[in-house]
């Protein structure tokens, strides 16, 4: 038997009713804010992640999924969006859109080869978005605002907005230099990654996922003490708005994020809800002030952050909170056996009608037909035998209440719409 991928899985018909339910809850909330659908490939250059999300992070060292095609050119599965919607914002030249800033949203798999735990997986679906073009603290309270609302709109309540400045390039170089004299004392007790990185990007020595418990690491120096002036005044205007628009939030100095395009603005949503699980992180994201320029592109900035729909559904479960999905159907027609060609048409028209409708293809008894009925939640139900179809007339049942009407057969669409 050949299984499923590790860290991959199948979302069968009892949780994809969940999925749609959710994910178009997000669409909606993304048009509220004026964001549209970006739809990038799943596979780009390798290139576009090493240099955009960074050579010595995580994602990059350890998490890609990257291969040769057959034209000899090293292709990655994207890890996340933001490095490839910034590409496809520079080629297709949206610096020159008249609507600005570009305010874009994805919704797809993204690919990572991680140690399976629960709420990680090595194919995860992130909803993202990203808005380029405007360095305003205004627009990065938007965002969070956004996220905000998606969580509470779901009626999620032990969750938490934690938020950090990482400033801007010449804030983080200073930063840098205290984190290499903290750290080069103690490296020998750091994995090799942590090593190589000491001098070329110590930041992500914060965030190694081997060696995050080691005491260095929490007695590290924190970011908001290098902060520069531009920086702080930064930071300071994103918390008004944030305050402006009642959004509860927490600070953490040691938040930095695990990608290397981060400026600024950084946040991270977790879950608080009991036996939520280890993984606690529902959401990330922050600015990025470098990044276009670092692709080659014009000198814009963006914001933006992503979630996977798999984390957001385990914190909506951990919360106990029912959606309301439950699929049903409109009307099982019952048959007899010499009443199923009709039943084909009445069953096609009904659909045809915009009518959720279906009947027995196993030749089953009528009391198995009404088990099946109550089994896929039938609203109404109707007999069909010979009698109904000479008379033209049909009882047709509500299955909640029990109580029957008789009508025509022609009008069972119409019955059922209230027409
Ligand atoms: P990230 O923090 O790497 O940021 O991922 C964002 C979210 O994706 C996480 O908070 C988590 O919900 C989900 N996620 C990540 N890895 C996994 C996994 N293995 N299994 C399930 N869920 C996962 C980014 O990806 C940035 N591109 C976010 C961003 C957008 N920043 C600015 N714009």
């Amino acid at each position: 038997m050949i299984n499923i991928p590790r860290g991959t899985q199948d979302i069968l018909p009892a949780e994809t009713a969940k999925w749609r339910y959710v994910e178009s809850k997000l669409h909606n909330i993304a048009a509220n804010y004026n964001y549209k659908e970006i739809r990038t490939p799943m596979f780009e250059s390798t290139d576009l992640f090493a240099r955009g999300v960074g050579g010595s992070t995580d994602i990059v060292q350890k998490e890609m999924y990257t291969f040769k095609d057959k034209g000899d050119r090293s292709l990655t599965l994207r890890p996340e969006g933001t490095a490839a919607v910034v590409r496809s914002y520079i080629e297709n030249k949206m610096n020159g859109d008249a609507n600005q800033p570009v305010k874009l949203y994805y919704n797809g798999p993204m690919f990572r080869y991680e140690r399976k735990q629960k709420g990680r997986y090595r194919q995860f679906v992130q909803f993202g978005v990203e808005a380029i073009g405007s360095e305003n603290p205004a627009i990065d309270a938007e965002v969070i605002h956004m996220v905000y609302n998606i969580y509470k709109s779901f009626g999620l309540k032990h969750i938490k907005i934690v938020l950090n400045s990482i400033g801007d390039m010449d804030s983080r170089e200073e930063y840098k230099q205290a984190l290499i004299e903290h750290f080069e004392p103690h490296i020998n007790n750091f994995c090799n990654d942590c090593k190589n990185r000491l001098h070329t990007n110590p930041m992500r020595i914060l965030d190694c996922k081997v060696d995050h418990e080691q005491p260095t690491v929490k007695t590290a120096p924190k970011i908001t003490e290098y902060l520069n002036d531009y920086s702080k005044n930064y930071y300071e205007e994103v918390k008004q708005y944030l305050d402006l628009l009642n959004i509860p939030y927490i600070e953490d100095a040691s938040l930095v994020r695990g990608l290397d395009y981060y400026t600024h603005t950084a946040f991270e949503v977790m879950s608080e809800a009991e036996g939520f699980g280890a993984i606690t992180t529902l959401c990330g994201g922050g600015r990025y002030n470098g990044l276009l320029e670092m692709l080659d592109g014009p000198k814009e900035t963006g914001i933006g952050f992503a979630l996977s729909i798999e984390r957001l559904l385990l914190a909506i479960e951990a919360e106990d909170i029912q959606l309301d999905v439950e699929e049903s159907v409109d009307i099982f027609v019952v048959t007899m056996p010499e009443t199923v060609k009709e039943a084909v048409k009445i069953v096609a028209e009904l659909r045809n009608a915009g009518i959720r409708a279906d009947m027995d293809y196993l030749g089953r008894k009528m009391k198995g037909q009404m088990k099946q009925a109550d089994r896929i939640h039938a609203t109404y139900t109707v007999v069909l035998g010979s009698n109904e179809i000479e008379t033209n007339k049909i009882e047709i049942k509500a299955m909640q209440t029990g109580e029957s009407e008789t009508i025509k057969l022609q009008d069972i669409a119409s019955y059922i719409k209230g027409e």
